[in-house]
């Protein structure tokens, strides 16, 4: 019987290649592979492997047996087929996917498992369809509710998002599917996303912009990362000798490779000497302009080539690129472990739903509306999007999914079992557009009628209601949750302010459900008794929805952003700034992003970061730490008990926050350092216990270029959100 050295499953980094030559074998080491194979080839061949050679892969080298490497979006489900060279479909019958809630959601769970069988999950569905890298996960942080992509990454803390991150990308790779995490880095706005020149001081960058990304490299292992269109002090990203050579290669010793944006790479000298290792979608169209192969004219194909050959550079950057390409190729297509992978199961469909559930955020709940009460009979769901595709649409996260189920069929399912009716009508007209890149929804959303009738008949109905469901909020067209644009205010669009208003003089018990990636205004609060953020939660959205309503899932979701009242209140729209930008932009609102701003600024936001609400309460006891101090290189631990004292099991959000109580610098108010979620019976108490270490009380020094942390006393303030701190305990710390 033939042996097999090894066919386990766990894919580790640094995994051993088996070549089986006439039933003997040789064992050869990762990089002594990658080594030989550099030796065998040519520096046609090399140059070969550096670009695309069509919409998502690369050429390998056949004659040498070195793999095509596939890429595919990324990151909330498996991007359908496209033509070789077109964004559009490829007609396939088979490409349909499970689309999983978007990454804001998936923070929102505050939970590193939901995390991981997310990761595991898309990882399955991308290794079923072959591909050998998912575009994805986003870590960018939410710097403006503006931001058009918020919806794919996960909020503005870059320890929440890059402990989610962590999960993620380990479920993936265990298929053996790299994941390139992405937009690296400063990615914080769409509209001029080519040529925004960003600038910003080195504390800003350490501490905010690149912890996510240094997570995702360093303790989850991302085997590659993709470079952002953006400009930083001068130079593109995806060539920028400081983001890519010295920090990411450099510090933080980053052996994948840099994948770019597509259409990301502009200079062919910058590309070679500064860290872009694949380039990919330059928009040469070869095809049109009558070349035969349009991909030879990128900047690291013909024209490098061309400089190796004339003498202009050698090829020790090429040889870099190259071995970080064979890296990758050889721990994902060549992976002789890699599993088969799965597609549209069962299983993915209940991990969308449960994920998506466990994201969903009450938001608030007052007179108790929610869950939805047994005598409750006549239910009203108002509003375009219970009824509207979030699954087409929106740019490169866009899906065919296998089936997508709304909120209205996830609602009348859920009464019609509790003996409730439902009726849903229209409201408001948003947005009509029912395909994107080929994928069609199926639906359409035409309606002529003027929004003084949509008005009249949503109030008419609500009148007669028991129950009034208002789902809406922002969708993936142009300037809503959607790529290439952002926001144009906080507002909701289509008049659906107006209409909420006037459904809760209609009829008080009404909800508002609001389906987004971005925080909204809401000039309506004090009059609504119960508002939810549902986001855009893929193939299970309706289900995810009406689990949450009915209370069969107890929502524990919290808010991974801060929730402004308004747009003068966030920091990058504060007095003379302005967004989007183009050119040279510079972000003055330095360190204090997000809650750090509010917090420390004294502004009190609609919702705080972290809030969220559940049908049981808690309370939480006493803090404690093990020690009085902690000592340079040292921790202590910080516990405190969490009871809950309602009556229905639920789970809850513990954060802990550290605050500098001396510092000599500008510090944030508090800063998160650490989060659990507890699941809790009725009555159950259970301690929460957090490390905390000399590295949580840093900050970065940016004239040392080192993270220092200040002796002196520090506070722990451990709470359910950043505006409800329950309990506190302080330290010291000393060198
Ligand atoms: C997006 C990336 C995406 C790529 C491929 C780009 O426009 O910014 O996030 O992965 O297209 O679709």
């Amino acid at each position: 019987m033939k042996h097999i050295p090894f066919l386990s499953l766990a894919l580790a980094a640094a995994v051993t290649f088996v070549a089986c030559v006439n039933s003997s074998q040789t064992t050869v080491s990762e990089e002594d592979w990658i080594e030989q194979t550099l030796a065998k080839m040519s520096v046609e061949q090399k140059v070969k492997m550096i670009h695309a050679q069509s919409k998502f892969s690369s050429a390998g080298v056949p004659e040498l047996g070195i793999p095509e490497l596939w890429c595919t979006d990324g990151p909330h489900g498996i991007r359908p087929e496209v033509l070789w060279d077109e964004w559009v479909q490829a007609g396939w019958t088979s490409d349909s996917c499970v689309a999983f809630p978007a990454l804001t959601c998936l923070a929102a769970t505050w939970n590193r498992e939901m995390s991981a069988l997310y990761g595991k999950s898309i990882g399955e569905e991308a290794r079923y369809r072959e591909k050998d890298v998912l575009l994805g996960p986003g870590v960018n942080i939410l710097r403006t509710p503006l931001g058009g992509r918020n919806f794919e990454y996960m909020g503005e803390d870059p320890y929440l998002a890059g402990e989610m991150a962590v999960p993620y990308i380990k479920g993936v790779q265990a298929n053996g599917v790299a994941t390139c995490v992405k937009h690296y880095c400063l990615n914080n706005e769409e509209t001029h996303r080519h040529t925004v020149d960003i600038d910003l001081d080195d504390r800003a960058l350490y501490e905010i912009y690149l912890p996510a990304f240094k997570k995702a490299v360093q303790e989850g292992g991302s085997w590659s990362i993709m470079s952002s269109y953006n400009l930083y002090r001068g130079q593109h990203v995806c060539h920028n000798k400081r983001l890519l050579v010295d920090i990411l290669k450099g510090e933080w010793g980053f052996d994948g490779a840099v994948i770019s944006d597509w259409g990301g790479v502009h200079d062919t000298d910058e590309a070679i000497q500064n860290g872009m290792d694949i380039e990919f979608g330059t928009w040469t169209d070869g095809l049109t302009m009558g070349k035969t192969n349009s991909y030879d004219s990128y900047y690291l194909a013909d024209p490098y080539l061309e400089k190796i050959r004339s003498g202009e550079v050698g090829t020790e950057e090429l040889d870099d690129k190259v071995r970080r390409v064979l890296r990758l190729i050889h721990r994902t297509a060549m992976n002789p472990a890699k599993p088969t992978g799965s597609m549209r199961s069962p299983e993915h469909y209940a991990a969308a739903r449960k994920i998506g559930g466990e994201g969903i955020v009450l938001l608030k709940n007052e007179g108790d509306l929610l869950p939805v009460k047994a005598d409750v009979k006549k239910i009203l769901v108002v509003g375009e999007n219970a009824v509207k595709s979030m699954i087409v649409g929106g740019g490169s996260s866009s899906l065919k999914a296998q089936h997508e189920i709304y909120p209205l069929t996830g609602i009348t399912e859920r009464a019609e079992a509790a003996g409730a009716t439902v009726k849903w009508v229209r409201g408001y007209v948003g947005s009509t557009q029912n395909s994107y890149n080929g994928v069609k929804s199926g639906q359409d959303l035409n309606d002529s009628r003027s929004t003084a009738e949509l008005v009249a008949e949503a109030i008419g109905e609500a009148e007669k209601a028991d129950l009034v469901l208002f789902v809406g909020g922002l969708n993936k067209s142009n300037h809503q949750d959607c790529e290439g644009t952002d926001r144009e205010g906080l507002e909701l669009p289509y008049g659906q302010d107006n209409l909420i208003e006037e459904l809760l003089g209609a009829n008080p018990n009404t909800a508002v459900i609001l389906i987004s990636g971005n925080p909204v205004a809401m000039p309506w609060i004090s009059d609504a008794p119960a508002v939810i953020e549902a986001w855009h939660g893929g193939s299970e959205a309706g289900h995810a929805l009406a689990d949450v309503l009915w209370g069969d899932v107890n929502p524990s979701g919290h808010l991974p952003f801060t929730w402004p009242a308004t747009l003068a209140d966030c920091p990058a729209h504060q007095d003379g700034m302005t967004f989007p930008n183009d050119g040279k932009t510079f972000y003055s609102e330095g360190i204090l992003v997000g809650y750090r701003w509010f917090d420390t600024k004294g502004i009190a936001p609609l919702f705080p970061f972290g809030h969220g609400l559940s049908y049981t309460t808690f309370a939480l006891g006493e803090a404690r730490t093990s020690a009085s101090a902690i000592r340079k290189g040292g921790s202590l631990k910080v516990s405190v008990p969490v009871t809950n004292t309602g009556d229905r099991a639920g789970a809850e959000v513990i954060q802990l926050y550290i605050s500098d109580d001396e510092a000599s610098v500008l510090r944030p108010e508090k800063e998160l350092k650490g989060f659990e979620k507890v699941c809790l019976q009725p009555g159950e108490t259970r301690t929460v216990t957090f490390d905390v270490k000399e590295e949580d009380l840093q900050f970065f020094d940016a004239d040392k270029h080192e993270w220092v942390a200040e002796p002196g006393t520090f506070t722990a303030r451990i709470g359910t959100s950043a505006g409800a701190i329950a309990t506190t305990a302080s330290f010291n710390y000393s060198r």
